[in-house]
Order: C-alpha cells, then structure tokens, then sequence
C-alpha cells in the first residue's frame, strides 16, 4: 500500500474536520486542518487589534505568526508559538470574521506554502476549501463534501448544545450561508469542487458511512 495525498474540501461545517481526522488515523497518515490555519491568523490579528480590511497588515501578522500543531496529538490542539488557541479559534467573533482574513490574496499565499510543506511529510488527509484545486492539485483522492445547509445547521446546532452554546438554529443557517457565500465569491482560490474531485453529498450519511465511503476510494487508489 501506498502512502497517498487525500484532498477533503467542501462548505462550512460538513463535517469535513470529523471525519478527515478518522481516516486520517485510519490509514496512519497526518490530519492537516487548513481551516484551523485561517482561524489562528484571525485570533492573531484580532489579539493585535489589527483592522482586518486592512490586507498588508493582516498579511504581515500571517507572516509572522508561527502556528503549531503537535506531530500526532489525538486531540488536535492549535498552538501560536506557546499560546494555545484550539478553543479561542472555534469563537463566534472567529468563526464570522475568518472569511475575511481568508480573503487576502498574500494571507493565502503564505499559508498554501505552509500547507505544501505539511503535506510533503507523506501520506496526508488536508481539509479545505481549496485543497483539490489549488494546494495540493495533484492530490491521489479529491472529495468534495457537501450537505444541505439545513443540514449543516443542525449539526452545528447539537455540537453545540453540547458545548453550552445556545446559538438558534436559524441564525446558524443563516451565518454558515452568508459564510459560503463569502467563501465561493471570493478572487483568490473560492470554494469549488476540482474538476477530478468525487461529490460526496452527507445529508443522509452518518459520520461512519462518510469515513467508509473514503476510505473505498483510498483503497481502490491504493
Ligand atoms: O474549515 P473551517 O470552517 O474551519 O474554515 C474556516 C474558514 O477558513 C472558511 O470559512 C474559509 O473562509 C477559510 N478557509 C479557506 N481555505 C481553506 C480552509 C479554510 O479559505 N483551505
């Protein structure tokens, strides 16, 4: 078996994250969140009181803010040099800021080199936006993940009230559409399936029969 590069992208909570961690661990291959990765720059930039309309100033934050994952940390934590910020990037005031800072041409450019380097380490799972057309467009597996945005809210939703967050579902809805609507806009690299990419539409699917449909498509590469 051959140690392959599986390009997971979609629209905002698909669950994309749930289930490339699985079968990253799977198949033994590195997880790379690359959405995390815009979330850091932003906490970065907002701790800086930077204005995030303001391009070359976010792009000097993301060139010089070291982000930090730990080499096979079951949890995924994300670190800015000693700073840990895995919670402080799952925020609301992140979450409806990121496709902004994710917007700036120079902001993607450094992170894309990143995520290149991550990616040359060998058998690799990276979620995205833009991870099969333009990070690693020579990826062995492409999936695009989708589910309808009612859908995608619920599951939000359940996540969490399970963490305490009492958020309404409508204004959920609402704030992953206008999230996508940013990020499929976009100049730079928007959201969209490449054209070799494999739909993979979850409205009906479990997380297991999403990680099983994967990992069919790896095996038959493999
Ligand atoms: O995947 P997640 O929802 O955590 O991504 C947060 C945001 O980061 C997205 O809404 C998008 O604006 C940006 N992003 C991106 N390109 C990626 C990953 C995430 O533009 N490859």
């Amino acid at each position: 078996t051959e140690a392959l590069q599986v390009a997971i992208d979609g629209p905002a909570s698909a669950g994309k994250s749930t289930v490339a961690k699985l079968v990253a661990k799977k198949f033994g291959y590195v997880y790379c969140d690359t959405g995390a990765m815009y979330r850091a720059i932003t906490v970065a930039a907002l701790e800086a009181k930077v204005d995030l309309t303001d391009d070359s100033a976010v792009t000097n934050i993301a060139q010089q803010t070291l982000i930090k994952f730990l080499p096979g940390d079951p949890v995924q934590r994300v670190f800015i040099g000693d700073q840990e910020i895995t919670e402080a990037i799952r925020q609301p005031e992140i979450t409806n800021n990121v496709s902004t800072v994710a917007a700036i041409g120079a902001v993607r450019e450094e992170l894309v080199k990143q995520q290149q380097t991550i990616a040359d380490q060998g058998g690799i799972v990276m979620d995205g936006r833009d991870i099969g057309t333009t990070v690693l467009p020579n990826a062995d597996v492409k999936v695009f993940m989708i589910a309808s945005a009612h859908e995608r809210a619920l599951r939000r939703y359940h996540e969490n009230i399970a963490k305490g967050i009492t958020t309404p579902l409508d204004k959920l809805q609402a704030e992953i559409e206008l999230r996508d609507k940013k990020d499929s806009t976009r100049k730079v690299s928007p959201l969209k399936q490449a054209d070799d990419a494999i739909l993979l539409d979850t409205t009906k699917l479990n997380i297991n029969q999403v990680v099983e449909a994967i990992s069919e498509i790896i095996r038959k590469k493999q």
